[in-house]
């Protein structure tokens, strides 16, 4: 048994760093997340030219990595749990930076759509691999934070992708370097893993009990006596898991609809359509020159991100639906009047559009961004958990990319207001959704949680 390597004093300086260490080296897995979905909105200015692309012709190459993440999305846990965390991790760091220079050097449309592709299998991998890392790493006082600073790690991918684009264009550099700079935090995720360790629990679950202790004497100093304990509790209880079928089971049937339902209105109040083509709306309101237009764009990127920290502090305080009830509202309001604009304000709209997109994005990202990601980890039952939030997740990524393919259509069939009403139309019924079916989950461990299914759907007789 390949034991070596995993003593404390050869890689980990220090203990009490490492933890928090090894979380932000896995955390650029959701910077690489956000920065490659997020790199596109610029790049299109250029690469429709570059390509002579028709509009439908630049859904595609939005919507590529869509379709890579979808196919992500659905390998990712097999791979993850037969070769382990850190390999996967290892292995998807090497295609996103082999994929962000191929990319970079395409000759043609399709070479472009083929390494967009394999980019996207990283993407849609990386969403549900790195928070599975971080939370079998970290200790159980800071788990939550430190998972949920990944989400935080995406919108920061998504800004830092803004800026890059914006250089770039100013640079009169065009597409290529776009790309080309995510082979930076590639490599520095390849780098940073080689020196991080595989989680004790997935040692555990493959019976290599003396790496899992070795493992967590390193990551986590003290002896480690619980926490094997409660490893092989829950291992016991996953074995029990009875697979997708229960998911259909009155009860957890209920959990499923939430979970899918909030993956599926996510994307459809058309976030996407602001991140993805921004500075193409942008353009179409008025900032003229490409670089405008990005810039407007990184604006809205840095109101993601801040926005982002205040909710990891608000989902604990005031709880999960207020954020959700208010943030679709929020959200229509914004869209109606977004379409408003479009429809009747004539001439150049640049600067109300822009503030109304980050009336938008600010109600987006204290809500539906973070909370969904969120509510998908902890509302399913144990035994069927892991089943559960893939399923979620994959609804995610194919919401999105049936968003991501059909905007620009939209806006040039029905119009840019009727189509930013119809995304309107799906945050007033996100409303009634979550104001139906979606519980408070604040300050209920994971069992009262499952209970309250069981019990159909009452708190009071949660334990
Ligand atoms: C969503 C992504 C979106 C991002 C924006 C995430 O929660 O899943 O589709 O691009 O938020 O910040």
């Amino acid at each position: 048994m390949a034991t070596q390597g995993y003593s404390p004093s050869r890689h980990v300086p220090g203990r009490t760093l490492s933890v928090y260490f090894i979380a932000a080296v896995a955390a650029l897995g959701g910077l690489l997340f956000g920065y490659d979905t997020g790199v596109i909105s610029g790049a299109l200015l250029f690469l429709r030219q570059s390509f002579a692309l028709s509009p439908a012709q630049q859904e595609i190459a939005t919507s590529a990595v869509l379709v890579g993440a979808i196919i992500g999305a659905l390998v990712a846990g097999r791979v993850n749990d037969a070769i382990g965390r850190k390999k996967t991790l290892l292995l998807l760091a090497v295609i996103f930076t082999v994929g962000a220079l191929f990319t970079a050097v395409a000759p043609d449309f399709g070479f472009f759509l083929i390494w967009r592709i394999v980019v996207g299998l990283g993407i849609g991998a990386a969403a549900s691999v790195v928070p599975v890392y971080i939370s079998e790493v970290a200790p159980c006082q800071v788990r939550g934070m430190l998972v949920t600073f990944n989400q935080l790690a995406v919108t920061i991918g998504i800004a830092i992708s803004y800026w890059v684009d914006l250089a770039f264009a100013r640079a009169g550099m065009g597409w290529p370097p776009m790309f080309a700079t995510a082979a930076i935090p590639g490599i520095a995720l390849f780098l940073g893993m080689l020196i991080c360790p595989e989680t004790p629990r997935w040692f555990a679950s493959k019976e290599r009990w003396d790496e899992a202790r070795r493992t967590l004497e390193r990551i986590q100093g003290a002896q480690p006596e619980r926490e094997l304990a409660e490893i092989r509790a829950s291992l016991y209880e996953e074995k029990q898991q009875s697979g997708w079928q229960e998911l259909f089971q009155s009860g957890v049937r209920i959990a499923l609809i939430v979970g899918v339902g909030l993956a599926v209105f996510q994307q459809f109040v058309g976030i996407n359509t602001v991140i993805y083509y921004a500075p193409t709306i942008f353009q179409g309101a008025g900032f003229a020159s490409a670089s405008a237009a990005i810039m407007a764009t990184s604006v809205v990127g840095v109101v993601n991100v801040l926005a982002t920290i205040v909710a990891i502090v608000l989902v604990d305080r005031i709880g999960r639906r207020p954020l959700l009830l208010a943030g679709s509202l929020v959200m229509s309001v914004a869209l109606i009047a977004l379409g408003l604009v479009f429809a009747f304000v004539p001439g150049n709209t640049g600067i109300l559009t822009l503030i109304i997109l980050m009336v938008y994005i600010l109600a987006f990202a204290l809500s539906f961004g973070p909370v969904f990601w969120l509510m998908s980890a902890e509302i399913f039952p144990t035994r069927v958990r892991a089943s559960g939030s893939a399923i979620s997740s994959f609804s995610n990524w194919v919401a999105n990319f049936l968003v991501s393919i059909t905007f620009l259509s939209l806006t040039g069939t029905i119009g840019a207001p009727v189509t930013f009403w119809i995304y309107a139309l799906m945050g007033v019924l996100a409303f009634f959704f979550c104001w139906k079916l979606v519980p408070e989950t604040r300050g209920r461990t994971l069992e009262q949680i499952e209970q309250y299914w069981e019990h159909g759907r009452q708190w009071e007789e949660a334990a």
